[in-house]
């Protein structure tokens, strides 16, 4: 049993949100994430379950971890109706309730963000997947533009975190995959406008290698 991490306003905005997103092109990364995906995956921070329809059935089984109570229940209702088997826990990126080299993947989605520290989330996702196994991301990052970048900074020592269930958006996740001993292998860069109304943010879409 993981410590709650409780965020009743963002839990119930985040589903409209990501909504939106969802017909502005991010269900198409979704598909991408997880195209060709094999064997035993745990997905990492699973929200309310957005990835579960995009599973292809070569996955055997999913353990979808989630921390927060009211997104993990709504995600155990997307449990009920996807594709592939989906087992939902209580649990923490930080300390994942799998055994070493248990997972053929492991798939982050829009998670590595808000983690409180990404070094010791990856060592844990590194520590569960076999070796050759494959990290999935998708993830939004820090913007190359200095300028934005200093903003997004600003953002993330004041009030970001707290509108955001704890998502910071000045975070260089690429290099934090990198540095946890991960091979990259494939890394694309997108300039994605969740919504019509929103500026649009660097997000990176790839496959991670465990030595
Ligand atoms: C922006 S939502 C993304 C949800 C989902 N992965 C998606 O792609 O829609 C961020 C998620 O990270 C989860 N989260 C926050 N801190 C976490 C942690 N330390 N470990 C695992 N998940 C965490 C939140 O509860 C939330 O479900």
């Amino acid at each position: 049993m993981s410590r709650a991490t409780t965020h009743p306003v963002f839990s119930r905005v985040y589903p409209h949100i990501a909504r939106a997103a969802e017909k502005g092109g991010a269900a198409e990364h979704r598909r991408s994430l997880l195209a060709g995906l094999q064997g035993r995956a745990i997905e990492v921070g699973a929200g309310h379950g957005l990835n579960f329809a995009y599973y292809p059935a070569s996955v055997s089984e999913v353990l979808a971890v989630e921390p927060e109570p009211h997104l993990r229940e709504l995600a155990q209702r997307a449990a009920e109706r996807a594709p592939v088997p989906v087992r939902i826990a209580d649990g923490r990126a930080e300390a994942l309730p799998a055994g070493d080299g248990e997972f053929d993947a492991v798939v982050a989605s829009l998670v590595l963000c808000s983690v409180p520290d990404q070094d010791v989330a990856l060592r844990e996702i590194h520590r569960v997947l076999r070796a050759g196994g494959e990290l999935r991301f998708y993830e939004h990052v820090i913007a190359h533009e200095p300028r934005v970048a200093r903003v997004q900074r600003i953002l993330d020592a004041t009030i970001y975190p707290f509108l955001a269930g704890g998502c910071h958006c000045a975070r260089d996740t690429g290099a934090a995959i990198r540095r946890a001993g991960f091979e990259v292998e494939r890394h694309e860069r997108i300039a994605f406008r969740p919504s019509p109304r929103a500026p649009a943010i660097a997000h990176i879409l790839g496959v991670a290698r465990r030595a």
